[in-house]
């Protein structure tokens, strides 16, 4: 008997200015599996999945579902096939609330008036059986992204599909959330739901997927059961060649302070409580310092008042001794912060800017690029073709390439290397790797060693404790917006720091 698969995309090709980004894909879905989807940043996984979803036409290949040949011409036509989409990038209304973004395009109406009693019934049902925690009246703007992403995959439960495609879901949430996400994907597959889940992190892979489809620059370079296949083995496959996934890190003795924070005290957006309080801390030349701690417990706001995003409420911050706390962005920039920030989209990148311009956002004025108001564009386009080589940065057209049509680990690319190449005094680093492929990972440590090796102060903002164990040389432990331990990373375990985190224990008179 022929195998049961629910969807099958059988040679797809799809290409853009410059870039064949689909080549030939064949994508076997089984009903009720989880597939997983692997491959570097640029392979064309999203890409894939868009064809799927409706988003892009390809130039060739078909698409089966249970067997017969369907055509896919917009999301529409996905979702009456069953098909739903949580996108990488989410696609929520900012200024809607939680129910309205769920129901949007699918109202019930009844004379004309939206049946809205019925809909919040439906959404508390599923938000219930499925454990996904939402406040349907809460304004999107106003939830954290673990909450978008629950409304996101209430939003195909709502639609009733049957084929859900997460495009790298755990990118962007906590430990907990994690596991929390693949009980609920686990939960899918039992009552009969396929599965497609993209995502960087062997380890999840492993853990609930059953099969996987490796890409490669384009390519389909194979599908493996994952009872008979290794971490290893996948990452070989994806990239070519094997991936070392420790750091190699020299003993190195800190010099003078870079970075000196003194009894900051940081507001925050939403809530009336202070999201820092009175953090005090300093960070000195030639050292990696990693502020952990669970997802909204006052990192973000701390590093949104460090470098500018955010007015401090008191307190003070000085970067080699300047008194910068309330200094402009250009200025702190100009005195050697670098800064790769939490939201690529929101502060990170201009999107409708080409790249090679988003590469010299922070130095556009200087004569180097500039004579008399005018840019010199030969020496940007020389200046950027240097870092997209170096920091192996993809795209359809290269230096002209607009930064939106890049794939999400690309752009997290271009954003490190405009800001490790500006040679900083300080690297602030907020979970610099989020979306990199294993390959990329490494290559991005090496680059934060080498900059601490040069005797770079270095902060680091990470929810990965794989990542602070392994990179940083102290660690801060952040917990309800203040710092509540300070460790050594070799003397210490990621229980210990566990319990830090989640609030169980908090050292004496914790100041770094
Ligand atoms: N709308 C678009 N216009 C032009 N080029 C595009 C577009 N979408 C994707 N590309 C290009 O196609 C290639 C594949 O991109 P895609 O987003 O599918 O990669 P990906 O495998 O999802 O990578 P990542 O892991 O970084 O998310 C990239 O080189 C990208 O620049
Ligand atoms: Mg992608």
């Amino acid at each position: 008997m022929a195998e049961d698969f629910v969807i099958e995309m059988l040679h797809i090709t799809k290409v853009f200015p410059g870039i064949k980004a689909n080549d030939d894909i064949t994508l076997q879905l089984r009903r009720g599996e989880i597939h997983a989807l692997l491959g570097e940043n640029g392979a064309g996984k999203s890409t894939l999945m868009s064809v799927l979803f409706g988003l892009y036409q390809p130039e060739q290949g078909v698409i089966k579902k249970n067997g017969e040949e369907v055509r896919v011409r917009d999301p529409n036509d996905a979702n009456r096939l069953g098909i739903g989409m949580v996108h990488q990038h989410f696609k929520l209304v900012e200024c809607f609330s939680v129910l309205d973004n769920i129901i949007l395009g699918v109202e019930d109406t009844h004379y004309g008036f939206l049946q809205k009693a019925e809909a919040r019934k439906k959404v508390v049902a599923l938000s219930e059986k499925y454990g996904l925690r939402v406040d349907p009246d809460a304004l999107v703007s106003d939830i954290s992204v673990g909450m978008q992403q629950r409304v996101e995959i209430l939003k195909m439960l709502y639609r009733d599909n049957d084929i859900l495609i997460f495009d790298e879901p755990t990118a962007v949430l906590t430990p907990q959330e994690i596991e929390e996400l693949m009980e609920i994907m686990r939960g899918f597959k039992k009552e009969g739901k396929s599965i497609l889940f993209i995502t960087h992190k062997l380890n999840e892979i492993m853990a609930v997927a059953d099969r996987c489809t490796v890409l490669r620059k384009g390519r389909y370079m194979g599908t493996v059961d994952i009872a008979d296949t290794t971490k290893e083995e996948l990452s070989r496959l994806m990239v070519g060649h094997d991936v070392r996934f420790a750091v190699e890190k020299k003993p190195q003795v800190p010099g003078e302070a870079v970075l000196d924070v003194q009894h900051l005290v940081v507001p925050s957006r939403v809530h009336k409580k202070d999201a820092v309080r009175d953090v005090s801390f300093s960070v000195r030349r030639g050292e990696i310092v990693c502020v952990a701690g669970i997802e909204g417990n006052g990192q973000s706001e701390l590093i949104f008042g460090l470098t500018g995003l955010e007015k401090p409420a008191s307190g003070s911050v000085s970067l080699l001794g300047k008194d910068v706390t309330n200094a402009r962005i250009r200025d702190r920039s100009k005195l050697g912060m670098s800064h790769i920030p939490e939201d690529r989209h929101k502060h990170g990148l201009v999107l409708d800017f080409s790249l090679e311009d988003n590469l010299v956002l922070q130095r556009y004025w200087q004569p180097e690029f500039q004579n008399r108001g005018f840019i010199k564009r030969g020496e940007v386009r020389t200046y950027a073709e240097r870092l997209i080589d170096q920091y192996d940065v993809r795209s359809g057209q290269g230096p002209v390439t607009v930064a939106r049509s890049m794939s999400g680990g690309n752009q997290q690319k271009a954003i490190i290397a405009r800001e490790v190449d500006k040679d900083p005094n300080l690297l602030i680093a907020v979970q610099p790797t989020r979306g990199l492929d294993v390959g990329a990972i490494e290559y991005i440590h090496k680059q934060i060693v080498a900059e601490r090796d040069q005797g770079k102060a270095v902060l680091l903002v990470s929810l990965e404790l794989d990542e602070v164990m392994n990179l940083s040389d102290r660690i801060l432990v952040m917990y309800e917006g203040e710092i509540v331990g300070e460790f050594d990373p070799k003397k210490t375990t990621v229980e210990e720091l566990g319990l830090y985190m989640a609030g169980a224990k908090k050292q004496g008179e914790a100041k770094a």
